[in-house]
Order: structure tokens, then sequence, then C-alpha cells
């Protein structure tokens, strides 16, 4: 029988967002493939990761750990649009290359976890489907709670107005988004808070939320302009709880 390779989305960090199918699919595969940046002090996600998989799988779980990939992440490489898509396509590259050697070293279906959805904003979809085809496999995808579901949940919101469109982006195409006119703007992958400080606050509304779904997670919702100082107290609070930080948000203009 073929082998399979399973990708797992589970959730943004809270162990009961993590969908019954993911449970079963979890408890499905002989081995997790598990991807760790090299950072002093270890991945500080592995830990949340860890508690995750305590939780949900029957019996101890066979981790096979990854080092990720280096990727190009100086001003100098990445500062066009062409230089950061062939900093992350060479990224993809070695991850695949990566990927596609432990599976040749381990026999039996393969799990892979990824925080929250596996459709939004994360590429191990795109890397695996390479894989599979060089060490012939089959690739299933379980979906999982996305971290933009999780913030709407928080703060009570529909993220967009009724009938609007939803505007999704990252931190470092936010000003583009401004700039065409966007009205409701989710923003993911944001390294600081700089895209979020050269918006001129006046008539926008922020929903903010980091490490959600953590004990570290913290909240906050106003007019930007008076939201933001909070946001900077609650973002470094919430990294030195942690050690770690994620935050996402929800811009809207006022009406
Ligand atoms: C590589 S993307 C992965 C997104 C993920 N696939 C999802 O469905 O949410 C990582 C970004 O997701 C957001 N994110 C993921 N988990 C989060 C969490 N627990 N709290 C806040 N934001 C989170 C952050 O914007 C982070 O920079």
């Amino acid at each position: 029988m073929t082998r399979r390779v399973v990708l797992i989305g589970i959730g943004p960090g809270d162990p009961g967002q993590v969908t019954i199918e993911a449970i079963r699919a979890m408890n499905d595969v002989d081995f997790f493939v598990v991807t760790e940046k090299r950072r002093p002090g270890g991945d500080p996600l592995a830990a949340a990761r860890a508690a995750l998989l305590a939780r949900h799988l029957i019996g101890d779980p066979k981790l096979v750990v990854v080092e990720d990939a280096e990727r190009d992440r100086t001003v100098a490489g990445t500062a066009t649009a062409a230089g950061y898509e062939r900093a992350v396509t060479d990224w993809h590259a070695a991850r695949a290359a990566r990927y596609a050697a432990v599976l040749a070293e381990h026999d039996g279906d393969a799990g892979f976890l990824v925080w929250g959805d596996p459709a939004l904003y994360d590429s191990t979809i795109r890397v695996l489907a390479r894989v599979v085809d060089v060490v012939d496999a089959t690739l299933a995808v379980v979906p999982g709670v996305s971290s933009l579901s999780a913030l709407a949940a928080r703060h009570r919101i529909v993220p967009h107005g009724i009938g609007e469109p939803l505007h999704i982006t990252t931190g470092r195409r936010l000003p583009a988004a401004i700039a065409e006119g966007q009205s409701n703007i989710a923003v993911l992958l944001s390294r600081s808070l700089d895209e979020l400080r050269a918006v001129e606050p006046a008539g926008w509304l922020i929903w903010w939320g980091a490490n959600l779904g953590a004990p570290s997670e913290r909240l906050a919702a106003g007019p930007l302009a008076d939201t933001l100082r909070v946001i900077e107290t609650a973002r470094t609070a919430a990294k030195q709880e942690a050690g770690w930080v994620l935050d996402i948000y929800l811009l809207r203009r006022e009406r």
C-alpha cells in the first residue's frame, strides 16, 4: 500500500481548538516530522506542540526532528518583491530536500503538524506536494482552526461588514492594502509593530490578539490612535511570559 503523508492543522495553540478529525489523524500516523528552528534555548513553540500532543495522542509520540533550513532574511536579499520571492522559493526547496531525506530514512505514514490551518499563510502543502512525488506517497490535508477564526471569536466580531470583502495580507503588504483602499484588512506575519506604527491612525479601528489560545494570550481593541500603546505593552508582556509572540489583527475603516 502506498504510504501516506498527512498534514494536520492543529489550530492556533489551544489544545481545545484541535478538531476530532485532526485527533484521529494524529493517532493514525506512525511518526511525526517536526521542524524546529535553530535558536539559542531551542524552539519556543516546541513546548506548545508537545503539550498538544500530550493531550490528544494515545501513547508517546514518535518525533523525527528536522532542523529548519536557513532562510535569507537580510534586508539586502529581501528588500525587493523579487528578492523576497527568491528567498522563500530557495527556502522551500531546501525544506523539501530535508523532508524527502527524512521520509526516505523512516518507513510508515508520516504526520506533519501545522499551526492553525494549513491553507492560510503556510507553505507546507506546497512543499510536501513536491516531496510526495519523489518519495512515492499520497498527501492528505486535515484543516485546522486558523488564527483569524480565533481572533474573530475572541473579540466576538465578524471581520467584515455585511456583504463586504475581507482582505487578508501580511504586515509587509499592509501599506499596499491601505493604498488600494481596502476597508477590512486582516494582517498576519508581522515581524514587529513597525508596519502598524506607520499607519496614519485617524479613521481606523483595530482588533488585535497575540498568542491566541495560549496562557500568555493578550487582546486589545479600539480606535487605532488610542490602542497602539496598549498593544505595544501587551505584545511585550506576551513575549516575556511565553518566550515567543505571534500576533494577528484586523484593521477596519471607521464608517
Ligand atoms: C506562518 S503564519 C501561519 C498561519 C496559520 N496557518 C493560521 O491558520 O493561523 C504565522 C502567523 O499566523 C498568526 N498566528 C498564528 N498563530 C497565532 C496565535 N496563536 N495568535 C496570534 N496569531 C497567530 C501570526 O500572524 C503569525 O505570524
